[in-house]
């Protein structure tokens, strides 16, 4: 499933595009991260960790939000890692973001999933964390 995704993916098919169903909580389809989805977006996106008292700039080179917290010595709480879970839910108190791709774990207002989810540029993003 993963070599057609990304045979799909790279032919130029938009990635909102291709649907697909995954089965357990260690799936992952995609090879690639956020950072080499949109290249060109270098647009950096402030986000804050409030709990953590971390104060970043975030750019598509940063990969998720999951993985941005990672790198920046934060430890959020994870399973799958594709948006299945929702072991990775943390409240956002400010700004707003987008999905790779549309999560199959719910979210509540005011919640977001960490490891497929990127800051909406233009925002500045607070989170619970
Ligand atoms: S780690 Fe499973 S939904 Fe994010």
């Amino acid at each position: 499933m993963r070599d057609i995704y990304d045979g799909l993916a790279g032919m130029g098919i938009p990635i909102s595009r291709i649907f697909y169903e995954s089965f357990g909580p260690a799936t992952i389809l995609k090879s690639e991260t956020a950072a080499e989805i949109a290249p060109r977006d270098t647009v950096a996106v402030p986000v804050r960790f409030a709990r953590s008292a971390a104060d970043a700039d975030w750019s598509r080179d940063r990969g998720t939000l999951l993985e941005f917290a990672e790198s920046l010595g934060i430890a959020p709480n994870f399973g799958c890692r594709s948006g299945i879970c929702g072991t990775c839910t943390t409240r956002i108190l400010g700004g707003a973001v987008d999905y790779l791709e549309e999560p199959v774990a719910p979210r509540g207002t005011g919640e977001v999933l960490l490891c497929c989810s990127v800051p909406r540029r233009g925002t500045e993003i607070i989170l619970d964390l």
